[in-house]
């Protein structure tokens, strides 16, 4: 569900026809739908409302402020990876009681960030990354609140770069450690235990893996309290699989019922860290044709974005569905559209059936949302993309496109080269 819709022939953000939004910000863009993002969110949070629980919107998925912001004005928390997703939280005026922080490398200055903060809890992931915690905390003169991060070894069946939660894979500390580990935990002086966390994948389209997850969760829970432990939170990661082609994942509805169904008499306040179902259907990424060219085999259609502004295509292979922004009924064809950048992999869509485009007319990049622009990059010096929100029919630039001059910011040639002249 979203708001980008034709009205006639021309495809409108809410109220806003994005030809007009190309012409005042230029492409490529992102445009994210104010109503989509609010609706999103509510939908999540509502289909919880029975059960007390805490929305970490995972930072990681977006993280431009303005969104941050709009999360955090509805209540929302935070799951952080690094400290600059901290910084951000706090930019945007998070509540960093609201805030979990996740992650196999934390650093020692992360750590120390995070506790001068007043984070909610860190979510472990290694024996070495609890003693590292401890012993910060214990310098600092605070008590450190952590959930571990169980690997449940449980299939989430998504793409294998993507899914957190095998036995394989680098993530979290393995179930059958994970009681062990809770009980060195507690015979740490500045460690308290208050949680079991896990987060299995991302992009998950079948209830299945997380009911598997949680069964495999409630009974570790329930052990821990048998043993005195004093587990207040559970935390089921994030991961819910949205529509790029023709996915079904489970509704937000569908995914709560289940688990409420099976958590609610364990007393415990929930936490979800969701990012790709909130915004990944937010955004689309508004980019133009440049060239259109016939090879050996193929037919290409060139754009003005690139790998450096969407990569999920290159780095996935994964699906998104692209729109001209104005109908046509022109014959179709099957293209290739690819970006500007100087690699083969550089491509939005492969042999994808596509009206004839031709120069100068824009296409829309749908389901941009989630890791579209935070994965972007300057790669090949292309400044990254404009973004936008509207609402309604306003039109708000978010974040500005990058200049030139943004490319070289903190670059320093050193004295020893600025002495000699260039030599022509
Ligand atoms: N919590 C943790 C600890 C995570 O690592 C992630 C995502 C999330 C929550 C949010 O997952 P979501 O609800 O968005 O599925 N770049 C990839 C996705 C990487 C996901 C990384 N972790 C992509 O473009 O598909």
């Amino acid at each position: 569900m979203h708001y980008f819709e034709y009205q006639g022939e021309d495809l409108y953000c809410e109220e806003v026809p994005l030809a007009r939004v190309a012409e005042k910000v230029g492409t490529p863009c992102y445009v994210y739908s104010h109503r989509t993002l609010v609706r999103h969110f509510r939908v999540f949070d509502n289909a919880f409302a029975d059960l007390p629980h805490l929305i970490c919107y995972s930072v990681k998925a977006n993280s431009n402020l303005a969104i941050l912001r709009l999360f955090f004005q509805m209540g929302g928390g935070a799951d952080i990876l690094s400290g600059g997703e901290l910084f951000r939280v706090l930019k945007a005026g998070g509540n960093p009681g609201k805030v979990v922080c996740s992650g196999v490398g934390k650093t020692e200055q992360e750590i120390m960030f995070a506790l001068r903060t007043g984070i909610l809890m860190f979510n472990v992931e290694s024996s070495q990354e609890l003693e590292l915690i401890d012993r910060i905390a214990g310098q600092m003169g605070k008590r450190a609140s952590i959930s571990l991060r169980v690997n449940p070894d449980v299939d989430p069946k998504t793409h294998p770069y993507i899914s957190t939660g095998l036995k394989t894979n680098k993530f979290g500390i393995d179930i059958r450690d994970s009681l062990d580990e809770y009980r060195r935990a507690r015979r740490l002086a500045n460690i308290d235990v208050i949680g079991v966390d896990c987060h299995i994948g991302s992009q998950i389209t079948e209830i299945g893996p997380f009911m598997e997850t949680l069964s495999r969760l409630s009974a570790l829970v329930e052990q821990l309290r048998s043993e005195g432990f004093d587990i207040r939170f559970l935390d089921m990661g994030g991961g819910l699989g949205i529509t790029y082609l023709d996915e079904t994942p489970p509704q937000p509805q569908e995914y709560a019922r289940a688990i409420i169904d099976r958590v609610s008499s364990l007393g415990l306040t929930m936490i979800f860290e969701p990012g790709r179902v909130i915004v990944g259907n937010s955004a689309i990424l508004l980019t133009k044709v440049l060239f259109t060219k016939k090879g050996v085999s193929k037919r290409f259609v060139v754009v003005d974005a690139g790998m450096n502004d969407l990569v999920r295509p290159s780095l996935y292979d994964s699906y998104h569905h692209i729109q001209p922004v104005r109908r046509v009924s022109r014959h179709k064809d099957i293209v290739d559209v690819v970006g500007p950048v100087c690699e083969s992999g550089d491509f939005l869509a492969r042999d994808r059936q596509l009206p004839e485009v031709r120069p100068g007319e824009l296409l829309a990049v749908m389901s941009a949302g989630a890791y579209g622009f935070s994965m972007s990059s300057n790669y090949n010096s292309r400044p990254r993309p404009a973004e936008v929100m509207i609402r309604g029919e306003e039109i708000h630039i978010i974040r500005p496109r990058e200049e030139y001059e943004d490319l070289v910011r903190g670059e320093h040639i050193p004295d020893f080269l600025v002495a000699e002249d260039p030599e022509y």
